[in-house]
């Protein structure tokens, strides 16, 4: 029986491409305007095309949708907007007969205020059977209930506005992270834990192949819940000291493996997302030994184009800025560990509209870059759906385009601050999670193909010209270069095997780094140009007689001592290191 160990050795996922799936905005069988499970299933055929290996879906369980899902009313069941139960078994089983593997979203840091266990334990009131399931509080001592500065401390949503929220029938607050709608749970309660456990196991009796965790490393709070004094410059939360990877954080999630993944027949893959988490930490959360996830998300390099105001306040990325944290990762999380690798995500802006360049010129040559340069890192990429195709930022107008909680919240409290609001439209054209969501490209008809209703929000306009469709029938599309990318994993052992090491890491246009594989004698060398000037560049010695792996360009020139790279140009070579 192959045990679940947690950790890359010889793990069938060190060489796996993820894709992540939104099913809202991917692809809508039934005209509502939103995406489903059938929709999901239509659909399965492109994604085997693509080549990925495993799809990790965003949650489909029921949820009154504050926060688009994530926070759920029902962990075990399938909210009739995405269909049923049954629809959930045939995607699984269409996945499975290609070959795929599917990956749950776990969202338990909260539930909704919906749940049940959490209707009860408000219901219940302070001494009921299920009041420790959550997080209460009584006000702040002297204080009126109910009145600003009452709640029990300081700590803010990630949402805006106080993390507290008031029940005037019992007179105390709970705590929610995220909205009011997402109390979180009291991870301290053994019956919590085996309750979330049980239903995990439900999820992988079905057949599921592992999880997402969402905020994982959130689930630990510092029992005193004492007033947080949040870093200088941090986005709130990120460094929060008194629950990013709070005191039991380890043990929970070592006790959740032994629970649920530890003999279990199958091989499964366990990756927390974790805002706030160090190299240091996500040592130990994915040092195999230790038995606790195979991967963890980490959020540093997402972070580097932010300015002092936070989250909203957008600066230009410095190229050795990036450089300097995937490099850390890449070297922290080198022996022991094993990185997750992602430019996109549900909740970060289209990445070739953030670090690359989305002008008609640029864009699918910049895209291409970036992917090469994510793909040959060492680590398990992550694809986000539209990705493959350069879906970029949408041009959101006025506030009415936006849907997402985290974007209306910030425009109300700004708006009530004084703040212009051109400023915060600004803001939020560059960061909102609602750029991620816009739906998925298709092809170039009415709503992208994503509907024949009225899609839940705006398909980006430029889907006349950016859609699968278009780039299927395109050799020399972005969706083709992804696919190939995808293969080179697979057939490429220096690509998932090799050493990482980082070349001319203070150049400001260059990303430059070899992956040596001694075991297969191959070393890689990837150039980058982050600009739109040409880079001639110094290379190392050997190069001349490489062959090109993969580019964006066909070569000028060997690689003799120096080579000039073209605006967004991107090469992969390869070199036999023994013969
Ligand atoms: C995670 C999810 C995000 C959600 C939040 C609260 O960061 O990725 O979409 O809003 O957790 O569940």
């Amino acid at each position: 029986m192959p045990e679940n160990v947690a950790g890359p050795a010889d793990s069938w996922w060190s060489d796996a491409v993820v894709y992540q799936i939104y099913p809202r905005s991917f692809a809508d069988s039934d005209a509502d305007g939103i995406g489903d499970l059938q929709g999901v299933i239509e659909r399965l055929d492109y994604l085997s095309q693509l080549g990925v290996d495993v799809l990790w879906l965003s949650p489909v369980y029921p949820s009154p949708h504050d926060d688009n899902g994530y926070d759920i009313s029902d962990y075990q069941d399938i909210d009739p907007l995405f269909g049923t139960l049954a629809d959930f078994d045939r995607m699984l089983a269409g996945v499975h007969e290609r070959g795929m593997k599917l990956v749950m979203d776990l969202v338990v840091n909260h539930t909704s205020d919906e749940h049940p266990w959490f209707t009860a334990s408000r219901d219940g009131g302070p001494g009921g059977d299920k009041r420790d399931w959550y997080i209460w509080r009584p006000p702040r001592d002297g204080m009126e209930p109910g009145t600003a500065g009452a709640e029990p401390n300081n700590w803010e949503s990630w949402f805006s506005g106080p993390a507290w929220t008031f029940d005037e029938a019992s007179g105390e607050y709970y705590l929610h992270t995220f909205s009011r709608k997402q109390p979180d749970l009291n991870w301290d309660n053994p019956e919590v834990r085996q309750a979330v456990y049980a239903m995990m196991r439900w999820w992988l009796d079905r057949g599921v192949d592992g999880f997402r965790m969402d905020v994982i490393n959130l689930i630990s709070k510092d029992p005193a819940l004492p007033d947080g004094i949040v870093p200088e410059g941090a986005r709130y939360g990120f460094g929060h000291p008194y629950y990013v990877c709070g005191p039991r954080v380890h043990e929970y999630i070592a006790e959740m493996h032994r629970e649920v993944f530890a003999g279990h027949p199958r091989r499964l893959l366990t990756v927390g997302e974790m805002p706030g988490v160090t190299v240091e930490e996500a040592k130990l959360f994915t040092d195999p030994a230790r038995r606790e996830l195979d991967m963890v998300f980490q959020f540093e390099h997402v972070g580097l184009d932010q300015g002092p105001g936070g989250k909203f306040d957008v600066r230009p990325l410095r190229l050795t800025d990036l450089k300097a944290s995937l490099g850390r990762w890449q070297t922290g999380l080198g022996e022991t560990g094993w990185n997750s690798l992602y430019w996109n995500n549900h909740d970060q802006p289209r990445v070739v509209s953030r670090f690359g360049d989305d002008s008609p010129a640029y864009r699918d040559r910049s895209a291409k870059l970036l992917a090469t340069v994510l793909h040959l890192h060492r680590g398990t990429p992550f694809v986000y759906q539209g990705e493959e195709l350069a879906m970029a930022n949408a041009p959101f107008a006025s506030i009415g385009d936006f849907r997402d909680i985290e974007s209306l919240n910030h425009h109300r409290e700004q708006i009530a601050l004084g703040t212009d609001e051109a400023q915060i439209l600004e803001g939020l054209r560059h960061r909102s999670r609602d750029n991620a969501r816009t739906p998925m490209q298709w092809d170039a008809t009415q709503h992208a193909g994503f509907t024949t209703g009225t899609p839940w929000i705006a398909v980006n306009p430029d889907h006349v010209d950016v859609n699968a469709k278009a780039q299927l029938a395109d050799p020399d599309s972005v969706f083709h270069y992804y696919r190939r990318l995808i293969e080179l994993r697979h057939t490429e052992p220096a690509v998932t095997h090799g050493d990482f090491h980082m070349l001319h890491p203070d150049h400001e246009q260059l990303y430059a780094f070899t992956r040596h594989d001694a075991a297969s004698g191959t070393e890689l060398l990837v150039l980058a140009n982050f600009g739109a000037a040409d880079l001639t560049v110094d290379l190392p010695e050997g190069w001349e007689d490489s062959d090109t792996l993969i580019a964006n360009l066909p070569a000028t020139s060997p690689l003799t001592s120096t080579y000039t790279l073209r605006p967004w140009e991107a090469r992969v070579h390869r070199r036999r290191t023994t013969t």
